[in-house]
């Protein structure tokens, strides 16, 4: 099967990474309408000869997420159908990533149940960044190339020229992550050491290492309600930080998380562009592109290059 040409095709999850990505290959985006049938059922159509094709279908699981698995699920239906010589599924920010696994009676492993679908639906590969656990891989029968945004986002951290840096991980989870950044930043790690008291109660008042008078970068994988992120720039406040960043890689913002995190005492927030952001980023926010890191990726995917070489592990 020859798989001589790149297609980028999209849905409506995020037209503009897309289209970056597209730029960055050199490429103008599949020709495609991914619309809505009077009854709400999703209507899709390609245009472009499809057949032998090396299609990457970018499409992060976002918000609102049912919506845009379906979008992705029906358009690597359709590039099937089309006799493409190969789908990859790009999903920048992989939804229902938390519901990893069984931790309590009568609950379903959505991330797993998701992973079968995506395959089922005729994907060949998935290439992702910063899934919410590293073992979500192995829920998927096929190769995933898992990206880490810490090359884009170490940048940000490093233009700060912090002089006595602490990363801090916002819960015992993102540890292995917060190592990461430290070890690029020669800086020093601690924990928010997160309890869960009783089902509704969650005890925050805890940091595992020594952040006083230091520089804290608070770093996350995604900020949804921004509940979380908040709670711990308050604790390495109170516990005596000169002053706290935060970053996290996807910028999912549900709610009124933008204007939370405009007021928790934050002094900088950078995010990238996995998920799109649809409303103004106050001044201290700043978003970067994973586009380029994906065009990498994916190019090296086409020509069967190793993807790992290319790219810092978190
Ligand atoms: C938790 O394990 C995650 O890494 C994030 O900290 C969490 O999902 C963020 O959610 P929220 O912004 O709603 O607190």
């Amino acid at each position: 099967m020859t798989r001589d040409r790149i297609v980028v095709l999209t849905g409506n999850a995020h037209p503009a990474l897309a289209r970056s990505i597209g730029e960055a290959l050199g490429i103008e985006l599949c020709k495609a309408t991914v619309g809505r049938f009077p009854d709400g059922e999703i209507d899709v159509k390609i245009y472009d000869d499809l057949r032998g094709c090396d299609v990457f279908i970018v499409q992060p699981t976002s918000p609102p997420v049912n919506d845009h698995l379906v979008e992705l699920l029906l358009l690597l239906d359709t590039c099937r159908r089309a006799s493409a010589g190969r789908m990859t599924a790009v999903i920048p920010y992989y939804g229902y990533a938390r519901k990893d696994r069984k931790d309590e009676g009568r609950v379903p492993i959505s991330a797993k149940l998701i992973a079968n679908m995506i395959c089922t639906a005729g994907a060949a590969r998935v290439l992702t960044i910063d899934l919410h656990a590293a073992q979500i891989q192995g829920f998927f029968d096929i190769p995933v190339d898992h990206l880490y945004a810490k090359p884009v986002l170490i940048d940000y951290f490093q233009s700060l020229g912090p002089r006595d840096p602490v990363i801090v991980a916002p819960d015992m989870g993102g540890l292995k992550r917060a190592r990461a950044y430290a070890e690029s930043l020669g800086a020093q790690v601690a924990i928010v050491d997160k309890r869960r008291i009783s089902a509704d109660k969650v005890d925050w008042e805890h940091i595992i290492g020594d952040v006083e008078g230091k520089d804290a970068l608070i770093i996350d994988d995604m900020i949804a309600t921004g509940g979380s992120m908040v709670q711990a720039v308050r604790i390495v406040r109170e516990h005596g930080a000169r002053s706290v960043y935060v970053g996290a890689t996807h910028a999912v913002f549900c709610g009124d998380a933008v204007h939370k995190l405009a007021h928790c005492g934050a002094d900088g927030i950078v995010v990238t562009d996995t998920v799109p952001v649809h409303e103004p980023l106050p001044e201290r926010f700043q978003s970067r592109s994973v586009a380029a890191l994906l065009a990498r990726a994916i190019s090296a995917i086409h020509r069967s290059e190793s993807v790992s070489a290319l790219f810092e592990k978190a």
